[in-house]
């Protein structure tokens, strides 16, 4: 059954079906079929019939000023590894599929080294799944294909790369040997062709569809969750704020899209009180629902 998120909003059939484009498929959290005429509303087929991409719950931790290097503002190395484990301990509670991170932030697990490989591969460009047996999921957003990871995980979590399309055959037989998964971000033919958005859009209808994920935690670092952000891919926020101040300007807080002055990367999106938890050391938890206007008429 798919579940859409439940707020939804119907243009005319006939508006859509010029653009060839029919109803998806989807049913409320009841089971009950919504006849819904995509793009246009809100639920997760991404315009797709019958697909669905992951609810991404974007779970980090700031200061007080929302500020995500922890280390400027943590006082010891003891209260770091504290930070960590309430913060692992949390995301637990959430119950994703596995944790998914931008290129710089992947960087710090990634460890491999860049090796050729003389084995051919069938279907190279196409999705590769590995065998995850299992084990939770790390995506990496890493469009130009820059991460060597040498072994099929990181901290145990089976990796799934998003890849752009001009990385190379040379770098995809890598990934193959070493039992990464991988997807390319699907080409566009009309309507956005190649921008950011619709790219992210593309890369998690497929993370749903043929990897079967149904729930990802999106964890930085700040210009990642901008980029998802902006893309009005974020169903909910769960962040834990630590009672320090970071106060210096210019560094980088948990949303960071790279965009032009008028920009409002936010737009049309608004949050939901969930639930508010008080944690030892004076964190607090704090967890709200995006949820998103209306589109105009
Ligand atoms: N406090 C927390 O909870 C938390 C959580 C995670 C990370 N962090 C910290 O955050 C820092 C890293 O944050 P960051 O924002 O610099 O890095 P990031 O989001 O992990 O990765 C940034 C990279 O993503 C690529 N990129 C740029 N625009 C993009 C787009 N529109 N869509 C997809 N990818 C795009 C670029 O890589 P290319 O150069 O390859 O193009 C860019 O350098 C680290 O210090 C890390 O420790 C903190």
């Amino acid at each position: 059954m798919s579940i859409c998120s439940a707020r939804f909003w119907i243009r005319q059939p006939a508006e859509l079906s010029a653009k060839g484009r029919g109803p998806c498929h989807c049913t409320d959290e009841g089971g009950a079929q919504l006849l819904l005429y995509p793009p246009v509303h809100d639920c997760r087929c991404n315009g797709r019939e019958g697909a669905v991409r992951p609810k991404i719950i974007c779970h980090m931790t700031s200061s007080i000023d929302g500020r995500l290097l922890v280390d400027r503002w943590l006082r010891s190395e003891i209260e770091r590894e504290q930070v960590g484990a309430t913060y692992d301990r949390l995301a637990a509670r959430l119950g994703a599929d596995g944790w998914m991170v931008g290129r710089t932030t992947m960087a710090d697990f990634a460890s491999g080294t860049p090796r050729s490989f003389s084995g051919a591969f069938p279907d190279l460009r196409k999705p590769f799944v590995g065998n995850r047996s299992g084990r939770s999921v790390a995506v990496a957003i890493d469009l130009h294909g820059k991460l060597h990871y040498g072994q099929d995980n990181v901290l145990g979590d089976h990796v799934i790369a998003v890849l752009g399309q001009d990385v190379s055959d040379a770098y995809l037989a890598e990934l193959r040997h070493d039992g990464v998964s991988y997807l390319l971000v699907p080409a566009r033919d009309e309507g956005g062709a190649g921008s950011p958005e619709s790219a992210l859009h593309d890369a998690m209808a497929v993370l749903g569809e043929t990897f079967g994920i149904r729930t990802l935690m999106l964890q930085g670092g700040g210009i990642t969750n901008g980029a998802f952000l902006k893309a009005g891919l974020i169903d909910e926020i769960s962040l834990v704020v630590y009672p320090g101040i970071d106060g210096l300007a210019g560094v980088p807080c948990i949303f960071e899209y790279h965009g032009e002055p008028a920009e409002r990367p936010a737009e049309g999106q608004s949050l939901r009180h969930m639930s508010t938890e008080t944690l030892d050391g004076g964190s607090v938890w704090l967890r709200y629902r995006v949820e998103r206007a209306a589109a105009k008429r």
